[in-house]
């Protein structure tokens, strides 16, 4: 049980790091929206995957703590509390909650053994990539005074970059779930 707690805390504090890698790559700017194409959301997906509602919030937590202390840990090495205010401000804060809403509806869907390949990336598209994409909008179109269809219509662009993120990171975390030493982890 302290050997599953100290493992488990061990691969939050990784995770964290490994968003913060993430954050090296800069982002790609769409031009007709302040947000750009980025990595670390697919972090934030992985982290739920592998950690679960409660240590992935942790891990999230703790990433976003960094964020917020004016660490330079979002992409293209921003940080501080103005970038928490700023357009992308409600995507961050919906980073916040995925762990706890996909984590515990993977952790169901799990526990019913009703979590096949398929219904995994459904899960994620929806609980993970939606959400974010919708929460963000929302906070874009207060932020920026834009219409929310406006905001909404242009997150599509995110779309075809988020589903391969969402792929890639349903195929990394099957396969790193079936390592024995993660196995009594997730
Ligand atoms: C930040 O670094 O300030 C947060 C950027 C948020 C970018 C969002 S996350 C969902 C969507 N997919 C992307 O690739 N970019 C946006």
């Amino acid at each position: 049980m302290q050997n599953q707690q100290t493992k488990k805390l061990t691969l939050a504090a990784m995770m964290t790091a490994i968003l913060i890698i993430l954050g090296v790559f800069p982002g790609i700017p769409l031009g007709f929206i302040p947000v750009p194409i980025i990595l670390q959301n697919m972090g934030v997906l992985l982290t739920t995957e592998l950690l679960g509602a409660k240590y992935g919030t942790f891990s999230v937590s703790l990433f976003l703590a960094l964020a917020l202390s004016g660490l330079p840990v979002l992409s293209g090495g921003r940080g501080g509390f103005a970038v928490f205010l700023g357009p992308t401000g409600g995507y961050l804060i919906a980073w916040l909650f995925v762990p706890a809403i996909l984590g515990t509806l993977l952790y169901l869907l799990k526990r019913h053994n009703r979590l096949s390949w398929w219904l995994e990336l459904m899960t994620v598209m929806i609980a993970g990539v939606l959400l974010i994409d919708i929460i963000g909008s929302v906070w874009l179109s207060i932020q920026s005074h834009m219409s929310l269809t406006t905001a909404l219509l242009s997150n599509v662009a995110f779309l075809p970059g988020d589903m391969i993120k969402a792929t890639l990171s349903v195929i990394l975390a099957r396969r790193l779930r079936k390592m024995p030493a993660l196995q009594d982890i997730f």
